[in-house]
């Protein structure tokens, strides 16, 4: 069975926002190495398209978050694979793809700083502040967005539309 899609924010849009994003890093962290901490598999595609606008020297590791609940509103957390590269005394930066509570990032960002990273900053794409349950301190966020549910660059309703270019919500 196909859902009806409605884009929010364009292909264009998007494409715009990253590379401001990108721009700030840039300015940021010019001179440093930079760590990037992709949290799978939401924030795939933005880590991807982000990365490839940075200047800096650029690594990638991805950690697996789970949360067990209804599909629309998440459930108890668990990290179901975590870091292959040691991440003590370098310069991290954490993607996802929303935030939404901010249990996901609260959690990994607690166990991620036991680690003595240099730094540790997060940058989302999207972020819904309506909803958050736990505060998370954000460095760089692409667009803030009113209480829906979206999908497309990487974020899935029931696994699904993670591919779709733009950021759009399930008509109901
Ligand atoms: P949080 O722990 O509640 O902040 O949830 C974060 C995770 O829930 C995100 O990384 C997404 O994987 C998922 N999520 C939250 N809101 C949405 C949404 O609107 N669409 C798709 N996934 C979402
Ligand atoms: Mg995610």
């Amino acid at each position: 069975m196909s859902d009806e899609v409605e884009v929010l924010i364009s292909k264009e849009e998007v494409e715009k926002k990253i590379d401001s994003l990108a721009k700030q890093i840039n300015e940021d962290y010019k001179d440093k190495d930079l760590h990037l901490i992709c949290i799978l598999k939401g924030s795939v595609y933005f880590a991807t398209a982000l990365s490839q606008r940075l200047e800096m020297p650029v690594t990638l590791d991805f950690v697996s978050v789970s949360s067990y609940g209804n599909q629309m509103s998440g459930g108890k957390l668990v990290v179901k694979s975590g870091l292959n590269e040691d991440i003590k005394d370098r310069h991290c930066l954490v993607i996802e793809d929303i935030i939404d509570s901010g249990n996901t990032l609260a959690m990994l960002k607690t166990k991620l700083e036991q680690k003595k990273p240099a730094s540790l900053k997060i940058c989302t794409l999207l972020d819904k502040p309506a909803r958050r349950e736990v505060a998370v301190d954000v460095d760089y966020v692409g667009f803030s967005i009113e209480d829906k549910f979206v999908v497309g660059w990487g974020m899935d309703y029931a696994q699904k539309h993670r591919n779709l270019p733009y950021i759009g919500f399930i008509k109901q």
